[in-house]
């Protein structure tokens, strides 16, 4: 299992930015345990309706928040109360932002009994978290998604679990820059243009191609706008038989090692008629058309040994650039203008357009 430090990302191990850490339905009042960035975390939603996340291990004498279920406090159902979590050993309850705020048998509570706790936002059906190895407030926005979540006229994606992968997500994002695997793995033909865009946080994979079997006809061009907002959520505008939205996003487990998800959210009309059933289902068989796609890239990814360096040839995409800008979520972040300066820019790999066509 290759390390961030193997892959010479910077100080961190893990990187800043926001991650999927489960879908909505696997937050409730029952806490539960979760792992992520090397840590034990605990997931509860107070009674609000708010997700909350907070480090595993109470700072008293370290019980775990979640893993009990046999304490008094658990079979009363006192371990949520209003927005606060209450450990199951001695009864310490910690607020949302960490700080212990109860003790059932003591008035004084110390500064020092506080849980680590992070941002929590919950958008199109998933749980999304701000880690930041620094410790500060987000510094850029978790995606909308294309706003088509709330968009009359779209399907929902029902989220794919791909599998826990002995892999560092750089070799996911590579992917970006990946021009070659597109005729192999894709069943991509006749490309017709390639290209990365560098804006900051963002990269964008910018595609047109013909393609094997997702096009309607065989001298149709396919289209893509990719791009990931950050280390980790990837996006995609899709034009095909269906205009459609991709997301895949990665999540590190412990260091080397990711949970990996996919999602299509698929125009089924203009909004104006209801969606039926036969439409919904057209769409999540749109939707595992999707999945079989990426899946391709995940059983390559579940098989191949870490690539500390690519050895490239000049037809590849640019890989390194990919690499230098995913290394900005592993240092700190004001050192991200500079990181920027160096990556941001427009690098076409190929083009074949007709130079009047050419932007
Ligand atoms: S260990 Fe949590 S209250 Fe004592
Ligand atoms: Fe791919």
């Amino acid at each position: 299992m290759a390390t961030s430090s193997d892959y010479r990302l910077g100080e961190y191990d893990f990187p800043r930015g926001w991650f999927m850490i489960g879908e909505s339905a696997e937050a409730s009042s029952t806490p539960s345990a979760i792992r992520y960035f090397g840590q034990d975390l605990v997931l509860y939603r107070g009674q609000s309706g708010q997700p909350y996340v907070v480090e595993a291990y109470c700072p008293h004498m370290g019980a775990h928040l979640a893993k009990n279920t046999t304490s008094y406090i658990v079979r009363d159902g006192e371990q949520v109360e209003g927005e606060s979590i209450r450990c199951p050993f001695h009864g310490w309850r910690y607020g949302p932002d960490g700080q212990c705020n109860h003790i059932p048998y003591s008035d004084f509570v110390p500064k020092a009994a506080k849980l680590k706790s992070f941002p929590v936002i919950e958008r199109a059906g998933i749980l999304w978290l701000w880690h930041d190895p620094e410790g500060l407030e987000p510094d850029f926005d978790l995606p909308d998604f294309g706003g088509h979540w709330d968009q009359p006229g779209w399907v929902h994606w029902k989220v794919d679990y791909m599998g826990d992968l002995d892999i560092h997500p750089i070799e996911v994002v590579d992917n970006m820059a990946d021009y070659g695997h597109f005729v192999p793995i894709h069943g991509a033909k006749d490309f017709v243009y390639f290209a990365n865009e560098f804006k900051d946080h963002v990269v964008h994979q910018y595609y047109a191609a013909g393609h094997r079997t997702l096009t309607l006809n065989p001298e149709d061009v396919l289209t893509l706008d990719t791009w990931y907002a950050g280390p980790s959520i990837l996006q995609s505008e899709m034009e095909g038989a269906f205009n459609s939205f991709i997301m895949i996003t990665h999540t590190p487990i412990e260091d080397g090692k990711i949970r990996v998800w996919h999602g299509l959210m698929v125009q089924v009309n203009d909004g104006s008629a209801p969606i039926t059933d036969d439409l919904r289902a057209a769409a999540l068989e749109y939707q595992e058309g999707s999945r079989l796609a990426f899946a391709q890239d995940v059983e390559i990814w579940q098989n191949k040994r870490a690539c500390l360096n690519p050895l490239v040839v000049p037809n590849d995409g640019p890989y390194g650039k990919v690499r230098l800008w995913y290394k900005q979520f592993y240092n700190p972040r004001d050192q991200a203008p500079d990181a920027h300066k160096r990556t941001n820019g427009l690098y076409v790999t190929l083009d074949k357009r007709k130079s009047s066509a050419a932007a």
